[in-house]
């Protein structure tokens, strides 16, 4: 048989999953058969979770049940809080999620697989909780409390965020964008949290792998770079100009194409739309009509599409997310896909080890020190 090397396995079936498909030429997105337009449309981030992780959507009770369970979860112990207000503020806020992950599971190990949906709902509460009090302690001087009367993930955020009482519509629209980063099938950041947990490792190593791996700009980091294109433009002229000038010097736009879609993303028509509403909302559309003029433009030139990065970059804005905070919110919500892909890997496990084709030396001599020269 002719062994192939398929760089970055792209088109490799690597494994099965339950959990989520992505659409290859219809350019769809199914979280366990259901749509996330209609997620998008109706349901709640907690709602996608407990799917995600329990295989079926809850019930009222069960969701009120669910959502009770993550509140109780929220709070952070002394030590952890230690350790937050310890990392300084330069520190690159993902190595604080990564961190913050690592030291729950020395605090709370996962010491029997038995406990793993507690081991899943306590990051799910905790994560945004690490993150927020890391970034108030070290950017602004304050010991927040986490503690709060909201009792969905969204609404949590952006109270801790601000210290107010969120706007209804950035409630709602931070509640889509948990939904839409919650899963995507085998990416990259879930691959490794499969490699990992197929080692029979712990739930919390295998979501630092995750952590890990989504922190590279080419996966998690790109709405962040996205934000930072837009900003600089007073008007969407200035912007096609310039972002005209990145694509003839054969420069990367981050937040637009994609490994497995080819046409459109089906995540990004929600929050372009939550953009334009959270834009007249604010009365600022200087912003959403830059990106507008920058989809147009790559469309045209380069046939290429804005993935989920693009517009949610000024989604976040406009609810007053700081910029370095845009990729660790993408672990509060894709935590949920995580510990649902470990709970699946670990139910009909095989350890992950492909091979290589190996282009090194042919074999020779070794060669002793002492005749290595200088
Ligand atoms: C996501 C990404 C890594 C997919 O990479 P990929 O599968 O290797 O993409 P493709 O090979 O299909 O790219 C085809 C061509 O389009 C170009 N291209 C792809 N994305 C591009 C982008 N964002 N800006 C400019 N050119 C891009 C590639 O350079 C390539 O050009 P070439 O044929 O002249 O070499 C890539 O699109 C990218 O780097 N995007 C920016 C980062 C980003 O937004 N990441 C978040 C993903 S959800």
């Amino acid at each position: 048989m002719k062994k192939e090397i398929n760089k970055g396995l792209r088109g490799v079936i690597a494994g099965a999953t339950a959990i989520s498909t992505i659409g290859k030429t219809s350019q769809v997105l199914n979280y366990r058969g259901y749509s996330i337009d209609d997620f998008a449309q109706q349901a709640s981030f907690e709602e996608v979770a407990y799917l995600l992780l329990h295989e079926k959507l809850p019930t009222t009770a069960q969701l009120n049940k669910y959502k009770n369970r993550l509140r109780g979860f929220r709070n952070l112990s002394k030590a952890m809080l230690q350790i937050l207000e310890d990392i300084p503020a330069n520190a690159h806020p993902m190595d604080v999620m990564r961190t913050a992950c690592s030291v729950l599971g020395c605090m709370e190990p996962e010491t029997d697989f038995s406990k793993q949906d507690e081991v899943a709902e306590r990051l799910l509460a905790a994560m945004p909780a690490c993150m927020l009090y890391w970034y108030c302690f070290s950017h602004q001087g304050k010991r927040i409390s986490l503690l709060s009367e909201e009792d969905s993930t969204a609404g949590y955020i952006l109270h801790l965020i601000s210290g107010k009482q969120p706007h209804e519509l950035h409630k709602r629209c931070m509640d889509v964008s948990l939904i839409l980063y919650a899963e995507h099938e085998f990416n990259a950041s879930t691959f490794a949290c499969r490699v990992c947990a197929a080692t029979l490792s712990d739930m919390y190593s295998a979501v630092v792998s995750g952590i890990g791996t989504l922190r590279g700009p080419l996966h998690g980091g790109a709405n962040e770079v996205a934000m930072e294109l837009i900003q600089r433009f007073e008007t969407p002229e200035k912007a096609v100009l310039f972002v005209k000038d990145m694509l003839e010097k054969k420069q990367l736009i981050m937040g637009f194409g994609h490994a497995i879609y080819k046409h459109s993303d089906p995540r990004n028509k929600h929050v372009k739309e939550w953009s334009k509403r959270l834009s007249a909302l604010a009365g600022n559309e200087t912003l959403y009509q830059v990106s507008e003029a920058i989809e147009e433009l790559l469309r045209n030139e380069k046939n290429l599409f804005p993935n989920l990065d693009f517009y949610s970059a000024s989604c976040y804005h406009f609810m007053g997310i700081p910029k370095k905070l845009f990729t660790p919110l993408f672990v509060c919500s894709r935590v949920a896909g995580w510990c649902a892909h470990i709970k699946e890997q670990r139910a009909d496990n095989r350890l992950i080890r492909p091979t290589a084709k190996y282009i090194g030396p042919t074999p020779r001599p070794f060669v002793p020190i002492t005749a290595r020269g200088n």
